[in-house]
């Protein structure tokens, strides 16, 4: 007789999987949980055990040329919090792009109802085969899979009453507003400075406006819209990079020098929490030269004073110059946050100088910028929108994207 203890069913491992998203404040809304407990999420994934398909990660179904994945099911905790922005109501037409698994294109199925209406698409030809495979075994073969570049949305079953963008964007192509109703909503992980949140975008007079904006990561899209990140490896010898995103332009010969300056690295006295670490992110990023410091193992332990984060950190570059951020840990407010005080470390022959700048612009966030809370994104038809002073601006191929920040209301 086997010891083993009998599996868990997958019907339990779903239910444990969303109570838990309801008690990390990742899961609000019921429709969206009886969705989430309805959708049977391992056949989606049929190639990694129950357990791994019900846990709070994401799971690559295909391995990119690069090392990078070049599809994944989403992990569940932003699955739920997108359709939490994309508000989906009974009798919607929808688009997803980025069909991955067709997880989420069954959710969306199971959000519309049998009235409503779902078009996925997907840039390559086997994941597309797997998504009609994974939506066919899990009884939701009434969704249209299309191959196709989202770009170009999907003019077939357009007006879409909603369209979801699962997959990295750069900027808002014009083919996803044509066909879209006039009171409907986007929602697309949208990267600005290397920086990308979930944005649920509506139109406001002539322009798009974030109505609420989320923490994410996603594979970047590829095809027409597809615009990489530079990057600038430092040393030879150690993986450290500076990531440059919106076209800006490096010399990477001079940055490879910087490293063989000494650190230039002070403790601020100012002091962040980590909710309040987020709107400052878009602060420092209205610094010309902002970047990201991407820094791996041997880098962090063997010479770069600690970066803020595991990945690396924020940063600012200057021909030949480079600063990031640090930070440690304060002592905890009194209600038990943690707490953490900012410091600058430079290199390059600059070093001093840019420290300073990235110091200054720190302290202004201390003294007038920690107060705006309320961050929103505008997204303008590209060289319209002047009123833009004191507030990050990117320059993308289709639009003009704003970052402004004010008091909260
Ligand atoms: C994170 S996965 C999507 C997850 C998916 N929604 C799910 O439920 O499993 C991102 C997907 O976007 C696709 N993709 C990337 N660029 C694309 C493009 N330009 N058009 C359509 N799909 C694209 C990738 O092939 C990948 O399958």
């Amino acid at each position: 007789m086997s010891l083993d203890a009998a599996p868990t069913p997958p019907e339990e491992l779903r239910n444990t999987m969303v109570d838990q998203l309801i008690a990390w404040g990742s899961l609000h809304i019921p429709r969206v949980e009886a969705a989430m407990r309805g959708v049977p999420r391992h056949l989606f994934v049929p190639d990694v055990a129950v357990e791994a398909a019900y846990a709070h990660d994401g799971v690559i179904t295909h391995p990119g040329a690069d090392g990078r994945p070049r599809s994944m099911a989403s992990a569940p905790g932003i699955v739920a919090q997108m359709l939490e922005q994309l508000d989906v109501q009974p009798g919607h037409r929808v688009l997803e792009i980025g069909a991955g698994t067709g997880y989420n294109a069954a959710l969306l199925a199971h959000l519309v109802g049998p009235d409503g209406h779902v078009t996925t698409i997907d840039i390559d030809g086997d994941v597309v085969d797997a998504a009609r495979s994974g939506l066919a075994a899990a009884g939701y073969g009434s969704v249209h899979v299309i191959c196709g570049d989202g770009e170009y949305g999907y003019p077939g079953h357009a007006p879409y009453d909603r369209i979801i963008v699962t997959a990295g964007a750069w900027d808002v192509p014009p083919a996803w507003s044509d066909q879209l109703t006039m009171d409907g909503r986007i929602v697309v992980p949208l990267r600005v400075r290397g920086l990308t949140r979930s944005v649920a975008l509506e139109r406001g007079n002539g322009f798009w406006r974030s109505r609420s904006m989320i923490y994410c990561g996603f594979i970047p899209m590829r095809g027409a819209g597809y615009c990489p990140e530079s990057t600038v490896r430092l040393r030879d010898d150690i993986e450290v990079f500076l990531r440059l995103d919106d076209r800006q332009s490096v010399d990477p010969e001079a940055l490879g020098g910087a490293l063989k300056h000494p650190a230039c690295h002070t403790w601020l006295g100012v002091n962040a929490t980590e909710s309040e670490l987020g709107h400052f992110e878009f602060w420092l990023a209205t610094m010309d030269g902002f970047c990201r410091l991407l820094a791996r193992g041997d880098a962090i332990e063997g010479m770069l004073v600690e970066p803020m984060y595991r990945w690396g950190s924020m940063a600012v570059f200057d021909l030949d110059t480079f600063a990031y951020l640090t930070m440690r840990e304060a002592p905890r407010g009194d209600d038990g946050t943690r707490i953490f005080e900012l410091g600058v470390c430079a290199y390059g022959p600059q070093g001093e100088q840019l420290a300073d700048r990235v110091t200054e612009q720190i302290r202004r966030w201390d003294r007038h910028g920690r107060s705006l809370t309320n961050t929103w994104i505008e997204v303008h038809p590209a060289g319209t929108a002047t009123d833009v002073a004191g507030h990050l601006v990117a320059e993308k191929r289709h639009t003009r994207i704003i970052i402004r920040t004010a008091p909260a209301s």
